[in-house]
């Protein structure tokens, strides 16, 4: 097979990845007059926002009074105190006239009876700094994430980006001073590479659920931003950190929204009884998702889970009436139909905490900038490189992250980037020569898995590393299954070698796309038990059995990974104690209790 052809590309502006980040700042970039391409690997509305269902975070109040500092001390609760609080109360502030700015853009949210946007109960956000429950969650139904997406899109088109479809992201294109200078793609339609000369990549690519067996991500999130970032000699910040969500259903992982219990809906056990008033006085069923997940586990561990093998819970919705059903969660009422095979206004739905979502990821400042830390300077950046949206670690997340502040992540941060490019270039700036040797780590990987003619398929490689995520870096962790975790992970990147493409052609070639994401996911995979292992304590989803406590004085700390060549280096770096403003004082770490 010949050498592919490479196109080459100029712009100022290359976003890749079309979910909700990379299109809120592909919109933006386009607002400014910057000329922008967005590449992405699937149809910019196939992209994995779509399944975000139950809303968007933002204190509006439509519903009872709330207020952006009450959402700021409810995200870093929920943070375990791992979240960087200047970052936190940037998004917690901006969080209402983002979601306004969506009403505007046209995003068709659901409405109370007076015309406002509807605000529904979400676990961990509460009224008064934790006093009770409060309605936070601006919904569309329950395909919230759906009509954002679509929205966006749209206004992206209204300010002429380019999209480049179904192109795959190779590697990012550094030169020597450490600065990236573009992006290399392979166009998956005719097979030919193209390379992306750009003053800023912003890498919007997602998480990266499927390096486990079980979870709510699409297929497509494979970690790919992960992957270039790891491949460039940066590191990837907090990996230890991944959410199960709790309601995933059993058999299928699909998302069952935390909304369904917004709306009333609650779990029980075999014995019927409704067992998060046990684990959470305050908030129930609306405690923050690692509480509920962890107590959902410790119910089925204490054999109090149902079914013939006492292996899930019930999710109840049966009490709230068809009506409301059909309202307010038409998408998985008909979910549960279809992959439970369960009619939600008779039967509870069973469910089993699901792998959902990455807290950790490339590290950022609160304008999106990728950091290169180093112990003179932790926040050092890398210039031309931005991140944003589940692929970054702000961190506004921390240990885990609240159910609705993924979407408002997406656009507050979509939106940062776009005004800190604004703020740093100018459009049509000439570019300078690019580096003689420019697009050759991307061009030599592709060709290196191209010509893959080993002993081992990749599904095979990829589920052996998904099994063992699954089994030792789960919701519950000790030491002797994380280390059992980190020698068997060694061992299956180990094989990445021995990779086979079935196909050789550069068309099309699916068995190669995903071999492209496997290496991504390993890295990914390596990072998170590695930096999982090394973490002894216990703080946020990261719940340790060895070391039951949060330990502020030790480990208070956000970890970092660098992976090179399947071995995983770490160091760490310091959790941000200050605020942005002097509007609110720095939330001092407590116990968590909901
Ligand atoms: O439960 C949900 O609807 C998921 C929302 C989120 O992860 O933010």
């Amino acid at each position: 097979m010949p050498a592919p052809k490479i196109i080459d590309h100029t712009y100022d502006v290359v976003v890749v990845g079309a979910g909700g980040a990379g299109l809120r700042a592909t919109m933006g970039m386009g607002q400014a007059g910057f000329k922008t391409a967005c590449i992405t690997k699937v149809f910019p509305t196939r992209s994995h926002t779509v399944a975000a269902q139950g809303g968007i975070g933002a204190s509006l109040g439509n519903m009872a009074e709330d207020n952006w500092r009450w959402h700021m001390y409810d995200t870093v609760k929920g943070s375990d105190w791992l979240g960087d609080q200047d970052a936190i109360e940037y998004m917690c502030r901006e969080a209402v006239p983002a979601v306004h700015e969506l009403e505007h853009f046209g995003v068709p949210f659901s409405r109370t009876p007076e015309g406002k946007i509807y605000q529904r109960p979400f676990g961990g956000h509460m009224s008064n700094f934790g006093e009770k429950p409060v309605q936070r969650a601006c919904a569309a139904a329950d395909r919230t994430g759906h009509a954002i997406l679509h929205t966006l899109y749209q206004q992206c088109l209204k300010h002429q980006a380019e999209f480049f479809v179904e192109y795959f992201a190779l590697d990012l294109m550094m030169d020597a001073d450490g600065a990236c200078r573009g992006v290399m793609a392979w166009n998956l339609d005719d097979g030919t590479l193209h390379r992306f000369r750009a003053h800023q990549v912003v890498l919007a690519t997602g998480g990266y659920g499927r390096a486990y067996f079980s979870c709510t991500s699409a297929h497509t999130c494979t970690g790919d931003g992960h992957g270039m970032v790891a491949r460039a000699g940066l590191p990837l910040q907090d990996m230890e950190f991944v959410q199960f969500h709790p309601t995933g259903i059993y058999g299928s992982g699909c998302l069952i929204t935390e909304g369904a219990r917004g709306e009333g809906g609650y779990l029980t056990n075999s014995a019927g009884e409704r067992f998060m008033e046990r684990y959470a006085p305050t908030a129930k069923d609306l405690a923050s998702r690692d509480v509920v997940s962890r107590a959902m586990t410790v119910e089925i561990r204490d054999g109090r889970g149902v079914g013939k093998d006492h292996d899930h819970i019930y999710l109840h919705l049966e009490h709230l009436g068809a009506e409301t059903l059909e309202l307010r969660l038409p998408g998985i009422s008909e979910t549960s139909k279809i992959f439970a095979g369960v009619d939600v206004t008779r039967e509870p739905i069973p469910v089993l905490p699901t792998v959902h979502y990455n807290m950790g990821g490339i590290p950022t400042n609160l304008h999106g900038e990728v950091l290169r830390p180093t112990t003179a300077d932790p926040d050092a950046t890398v210039p031309g490189l931005m991140a944003i949206g589940e692929a970054a670690c702000v961190s506004v997340h921390g240990a885990n992250r609240l159910g609705t502040n993924s979407l408002l992540d997406i656009v507050v941060f979509g939106r940062a980037a776009a005004l800190r490019a604004q703020e740093a270039m100018k459009p049509g700036t000439p570019h300078k020569p690019l580096p003689k040797d420019a697009g050759e780590l991307g061009r030599s990987r592709f060709e290196r898995l191209r010509n893959a003619n080993g002993t081992m398929s990749t599904a095979d490689i990829r589920l052996a590393m998904q099994k063992t995520m699954q089994l030792d870096a789960a919701v519950f962790r000790t030491s002797s299954s994380l280390a059992a975790g980190v020698a068997k992970m060694a061992e299956v990147a180990g094989t990445l070698p021995q990779i086979k493409i079935g196909d050789r052609s550069m068309v099309w070639n699916s068995d190669l796309a995903e071999a492209l994401e496997l290496e991504n996911l390993m890295d990914c995979a390596l990072a998170t038990i590695t930096s999982a292992e090394a973490r002894h304590e216990s703080r946020g989803a990261h719940a340790h059995e060895d070391f039951p406590e949060r330990d502020d004085a030790t480990w208070m700390k956000h970890s970092l990974a660098w992976v090179e060549g399947g071995k995983v280096r770490l160091d760490y770096r310091p959790v941000h104690t200050h605020t942005l403003t002097d509007e609110i004082e720095y939330i001092k770490p407590q116990k968590r209790v909901y």
